[in-house]
């Protein structure tokens, strides 16, 4: 079934760079920002390419329903990426959302949530969301390098207990991001959450499997229309109930999947 979204036409209220190629969106969405929950994604019309009907998928990083503002953060990777660090305050966006399922934690027990890059955006949302209403939450972070880091205070509450890593070492642990998860795992029950590149996720399900931990993935496949549509997003699961359902649709199955049941 296709979950209940919005079409808006949101007017940019902020665009700034907040790391090397890395942009922080801020618009004017008020119904996507009053449904929008962690791990939900926008599909963000940038008209790249040929097809105006192939629209870029990003999480939400936060929301402010009162204001009725909604933002994301961008890694400018390509063309509709490109496009939308151009676009100005007061430039409007044709977005859809909110899309996929939200990440609901579980109740008790640390979150250690391990973001690369641009995947910390919907562990920050979690973050914020979850704000007032758990204090068991740790947040890795890696990146590239120090100059693709965004600064931590803009994207995450100032009081969430962080861990920074680059692969250089030019800020933090000199590394993987996930060197540090065995550190802060805590023996009476820890849920790690991941998103970033692929090979991250797949090591950090890897570890997770080796500390017997449940781990869950934000997946970000490819995807055309972002609502279950196309099938152009599906991932294969390891163990299936049935054997036709061995592949789903990340967009509306997803984003978040649980780790140890995909095919990495
Ligand atoms: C659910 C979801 C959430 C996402 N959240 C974010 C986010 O918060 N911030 C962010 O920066 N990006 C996010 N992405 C990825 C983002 O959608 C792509 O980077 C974007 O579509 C690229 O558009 P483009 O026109 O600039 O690049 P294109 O010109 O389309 O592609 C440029 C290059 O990037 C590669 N690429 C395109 N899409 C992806 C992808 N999904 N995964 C890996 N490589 C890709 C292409 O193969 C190509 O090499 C998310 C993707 C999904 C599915
Ligand atoms: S993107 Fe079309 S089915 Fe998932």
């Amino acid at each position: 079934m296709i979950p209940q979204f919005f079409q808006e036409c949101a007017e940019v209220l902020v665009n700034e760079q907040i790391a090397r190629n890395v942009y922080l969106m801020r618009l004017r969405a008020p119904r996507i920002a009053r449904a929008c929950r962690p791990a939900q994604f926008v599909q963000i019309r940038t008209d790249a390419g040929q097809s105006p009907y192939l629209r870029r998928p990003f999480s939400a990083l936060r929301t402010d329903p009162e204001a009725g503002s909604i933002e994301v953060v961008y890694d400018a990777i390509g063309e509709g990426t490109r496009r939308m660090a151009d676009a100005a305050p007061s430039h409007r966006l044709d977005i859809l959302g909110p899309l996929g399922r939200a990440f609901v934690p579980p109740a008790t027990g640390r979150l250690l949530l391990i973001a690369g890059g641009v995947g910390l955006v919907p562990l920050a949302f979690m973050a914020w969301f979850h704000r007032d209403r758990r204090d068991d939450m740790v947040f890795l972070m890696g990146a590239a390098s120090k100059d693709r880091m965004p600064e931590m205070d803009r994207v995450i509450p100032s009081d969430l207990c962080r861990w920074l890593a680059t692969d250089d070492g030019s800020l933090g642990h000199k590394g993987p991001v996930t060197d540090l998860i065995p550190e802060h795992v805590q023996q009476d029950g820890t849920q790690l959450l991941t998103c970033g590149p692929h090979a991250m996720m797949a090591r950090v399900a890897e570890i997770a499997a080796e500390l017997r931990l449940p781990c869950l993935a934000s997946l970000e496949n490819h995807m055309a229309c972002g609502f279950g549509a196309c099938v152009g997003c599906v991932v294969e699961y390891r163990e299936a109930d049935r054997e036709d359902h061995r592949y789903r649709r990340v967009c509306i199955e997803g984003p978040v999947v649980d780790a140890h049941a995909i095919v990495w």
